[in-house]
């Protein structure tokens, strides 16, 4: 498989000169991988993605982006990457949410036609068709999310760059992000990268998971091998799923219960092991 980002040691520093070091593992991503960055707050994970977009460039070291240099070929990269930021608000320019989606197939010179079949049809995926004339300013933060997602998605990019994006969103919205982010990694074969503080997410979404810790990659793994590894959660000051530690305070007990991330296989266990099973008896 085709290697579509691929950063050794790199360093920043920015204009106050703090100096963040991206080391410790090669990172790389495949073509249709789907990638969550794992991190505390002010682990580097934003650095990371913005040397990946170009719009850092490293002090040391180098990155390249479908074999280019992201700084140097800054508009052949951007014709192929689609990106949500931290803050959805900052990247909504349009007047109105169609002109704001619109706004990238504009600049790639789309005809006016073809434009609006592409912006109606996105706008479709995400179940927003009904916002297309309202003012970005006034929407829910859920809703700009979703508009920012749709202005991404609309040059159908090869590389998906979403920066916690399931950070202010409620747990129902984070379900069906997740669902939608599968089916665009399926669908259409986007590569996607994802940053993320909280672990619930990963094991449906992620195909590999890395874990960062003050600028160091700590790991690369799949997303069981690296939720079950508890010393290297708490190595990164992350909490573990509470799945996890529910499991682990039972085994603390005496419990023989193996290390798991499915609510039903725990169950089971569980439940076997009671006599005539889980059962309220007044
Ligand atoms: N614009 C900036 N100026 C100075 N320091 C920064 C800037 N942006 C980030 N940093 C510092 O770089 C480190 C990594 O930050 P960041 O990449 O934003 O982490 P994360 O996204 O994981 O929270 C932190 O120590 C942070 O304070
Ligand atoms: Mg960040």
């Amino acid at each position: 498989m085709k290697k579509i980002v691929e950063i050794g040691c790199i360093s920043h520093r920015y204009p106050d000169s703090t100096e963040v070091c991206i080391c410790g593992l090669e990172f790389f991503m495949y073509e249709k991988e789907v990638v969550g960055l794992l991190g505390g707050n002010g682990s580097g994970k934003t650095t990371l993605l913005s040397h990946i977009t170009g719009l850092l460039s490293p002090t040391e070291g180098q990155v390249r982006v479908f074999n280019l240099d992201p700084r140097k070929e800054f508009k052949k990269i951007w014709k192929h990457i689609g990106v949500l930021l931290q803050s959805a608000e900052e990247q909504l320019i349009g007047p109105t949410v169609r002109d704001d989606i619109a706004f990238s197939l504009k600049n790639a010179g789309w005809p006016r036609e073809y434009m609006k079949r592409r912006v109606d049809e996105v706008m479709q995926d995400l179940q927003i068709t009904h916002l297309a004339e309202k003012i970005p300013h006034y929407l829910s933060g859920g809703e700009r999310q979703k508009v920012a997602l749709a202005g991404a998605l609309a040059l159908r990019p090869r590389l998906l760059i979403l920066d916690e994006p399931f950070s202010r969103v409620d747990q129902k919205s984070k379900k069906e992000l997740a669902e939608l982010l599968r089916a665009v990694n399926v669908r259409h074969e986007t590569a996607i990268l994802f940053t993320v503080h909280d672990l619930s997410h990963l094991p449906s979404l992620a195909h590999t998971v890395y874990v960062m810790k003050q600028g160091e990659l700590l790991a690369r793994g799949c997303p069981q091998e690296i939720l079950l590894n508890l010393p290297l959660l708490k190595e990164a000051g992350l909490e573990p799923p509470s799945i996890l530690e529910l499991v682990e305070l039972l085994r603390e007990r005496g419990v023989d219960l193996p290390y798991t991330l499915d609510p039903e296989e725990l169950a089971s266990r569980l439940s076997a092991m009671l006599p005539g099973g889980i059962n309220c008896k007044r």
